[in-house]
């Protein structure tokens, strides 16, 4: 084949996460309102990549790519793909914002290369190569991202067990809304585990509750009851915020909401920056929400109806 393409949209962690860390469950899907395309093909003289954060030869890529170009390396081993080449990213997904860009590239990158390489597609093959290159990027990362974005529904997931996918069945809308800071999840991972050492017993509860909270959730979104749903999101908001995950533009963005309708607000990913998200009970008052959150400063707002999976 010439050419292959591949695309992966971004996530939402609606509950769960930094808990699942340390084996709680999480509940994440993948968010149609964002995603990354990538395209490969042969080049003439060099490896290339063309994307809006770098373009150039893949030998003068930035450290921040590491995890691209470890990835690559994987690849052109695993399917003695014949360098050189040339890569393009296109990409919808704000960058370091707890949409799960990074896991994103990843997945549409090894698309790509399958396509390209005519080979059959499991999420299992391509996890084994996502999964790697979100270690490089995260550090220690739980999994969630990766097995949500190289799937299509929405998954509970709890690390070292796996997933369990389920269909959002309620009748309302998240509005997810962009601070236009990046988060630092690597560095809120990091401090939430110095936290561990310095004060096991209160953080391993503080996890516990977290973990109560994803599950009651999960029972919430099956037997569609927004308001349940909503009270525990804004209970794990006051965990996480904690915890130290949040700040004041999320803080900002999250009181704006609730004082505007919304039945909870959190703020979603690493946090530290990125993305929030509230509850709305239904499309007309999520919308009048995206225009209340961009007003009060967020850079960007999307809206999905957790019903969009239902019966499809
Ligand atoms: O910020 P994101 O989109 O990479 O989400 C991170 C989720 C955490 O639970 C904070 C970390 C993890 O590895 O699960």
């Amino acid at each position: 084949k010439s050419i292959g393409t591949g695309y992966a949209s971004g996530k939402i962690i609606l509950m769960g996460e930094h808990s699942v860390v340390y084996g709680e469950p999480a509940i994440a899907f993948p968010f149609s309102g964002t995603g990354i395309q990538a395209t490969i093909r042969a080049n003439k003289l060099e490896s290339w990549i063309e994307s809006s954060f770098f373009h150039g030869p893949l030998s003068k890529a930035p450290n921040t790519m590491r995890n691209v170009t470890i990835l690559l390396w994987q690849l052109v081993k695993y399917f003695k793909i014949p360098e050189p080449f040339y890569l393009k990213i296109e990409s919808s997904i704000p960058a370091e914002r707890g949409m799960g860009s990074s896991a994103a590239v990843a997945v549409a990158i090894t698309r790509a290369v399958f396509d390209w390489m005519e080979e059959p597609m499991t999420q299992k093959k391509v996890l084994h190569f996502v999964n790697q290159a979100e270690t490089v990027a995260h550090g220690n990362p739980s999994g969630i991202d990766a097995t949500t974005i190289s799937g299509t529904e929405p998954i509970l997931y709890q690390k070292g067990i796996g997933f369990q996918s389920f269909q959002l069945n309620m009748d309302a809308f998240l509005v997810v809304a962009d601070t236009g800071i990046k988060g630092q999840t690597r560095k809120a991972v990091r401090d939430i585990a110095q936290l561990m050492e310095l004060r096991p017993y209160e953080t391993n509860k503080q996890m516990q509750t977290l973990g109560k909270l994803t599950t009651q959730a999960q029972q919430a979104v099956l037997q569609n009851q927004p308001h349940i749903l909503g009270d525990c999101m804004n209970q794990a908001q006051g965990l996480l915020r904690l915890l130290g995950t949040s700040n004041r533009q999320l803080d900002h963005l999250i009181e704006t909401a609730l004082e505007n309708q919304a039945l909870g607000a959190k703020l979603t990913g690493g946090g530290r920056g990125g993305c929030m998200i509230a509850l709305a009970e239904d499309e007309t008052s999520g919308r009048r929400l995206q225009q209340i959150l961009l007003d009060a400063g967020a850079r960007n707002t999307w809206i999905e109806g957790l019903g969009v999976y239902a019966h499809v």
